[in-house]
């Protein structure tokens, strides 16, 4: 059976004209332009073009949009300040700290200095203890993404066998979390969490209706280790080499080309949640400046 192409990049560009036109409303009713401010500290090559798709995309979208570069030795201190001079800026409404951060700096602290009200990426612990509790709060970008593609996709969650590998803050716990939960349109499974420590890692996923793969390493998953039919969600984003024209050659966590065989559906990378997370943390910021429209 071939696989349905689950397109990110696809529902990403529906998702960004159902922004735009709120954005636009935004302007014309209340006089608020979203703001987001995208914070990188050095030059991880990787980090540089997530930022910088960021930043495209929120000016594409008609934000108000700040980027600051920071040097890979800036101290701990003056990246706290700066984040607090973002927390008191009105024009600023989403405050994004690109990750990881260099080792002399803690990234936990600089986490907890983000206004909860202003924490578009949903990292800040009030909203992680929000969204567990199923409050209304800022989800993490990439997990939203996620349930988006799913609902888009007309995959039936709701009773399924889900198995998710990794067990990241970013995008394993929480999409475990909010998958579990009851929430409609798309939750209400039964979960497993896969991680380094897993003893038989195939064993679980062949027993997956919807395998999400977030392990970070090239190409884990491969054919024998899924069932006929699974819907698979590919987060991983791995460079693999470099063409002649110096672009980054990219593959996913999952074996693509063999997987897709035995798939029901499938994320390609790219293309696949790279955009969506991308939209979601617009959507966010989008949500974080209606806060303040009243
Ligand atoms: N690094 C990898 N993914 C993310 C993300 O979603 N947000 C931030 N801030 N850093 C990241």
């Amino acid at each position: 059976m071939a696989a349905k192409i689950i397109s990110g990049k696809e529902i990403s560009q529906e998702i960004r004209e159902e922004l735009r036109k709120e954005v636009q409303e935004l302007k014309e009713k209340h006089g608020v332009v979203p703001g987001l401010v995208t914070i990188l500290v050095g030059e991880n090559p990787a980090s540089v073009s997530y930022v910088t798709a960021k930043q495209r995309t929120a000016k594409d979208l008609g934000f108000y949009s700040v980027q600051e570069n920071l040097p890979e030795d800036v101290s701990e201190d003056e990246l706290l300040q700066m984040i607090e001079r973002y927390n008191q800026d009105e024009k600023i409404h989403g405050i994004l700290v690109q990750l990881p951060l260099p080792k002399h700096i803690d990234e936990r602290k600089v986490i907890h200095a983000i206004d909860p009200r202003k924490d578009v990426d949903g990292f800040h612990p009030v909203n992680v203890g929000k969204m567990v509790i199923g409050e209304p709060c800022f989800l993490p970008c990439t997990p939203h993404g996620i349930l988006v593609m799913l609902h888009r996709a007309g995959v039936q969650v709701d009773g399924a066998e889900v198995v998710v590998v990794g067990r990241s803050n970013i995008v394993g716990k929480p999409i475990a979390n909010l998958l579990l939960q009851k929430r409609k349109p798309v939750g209400n499974a039964t979960v497993t969490v896969c991680h380094t420590g897993t003893r038989d890692l195939a064993a679980h996923t062949r027993r997956a209706d919807i395998l999400i793969v977030a392990a970070g390493r090239p190409k884990v998953i491969t054919a024998d280790m899924v069932k006929e039919g699974v819907v698979v969600i590919d987060v991983g984003v791995n460079r693999i080499g470099t063409t002649p024209e110096g672009k980054a050659i990219l593959c996913g966590d999952v074996d693509f080309d063999s997987v897709k065989e035995k798939a029901s559906a499938i994320t390609p990378v790219p293309g696949g949640v790279g955009p969506m997370t991308i939209t979601m943390l617009m959507k966010n910021t989008v949500e974080a400046a209606k806060l303040w429209a009243g």
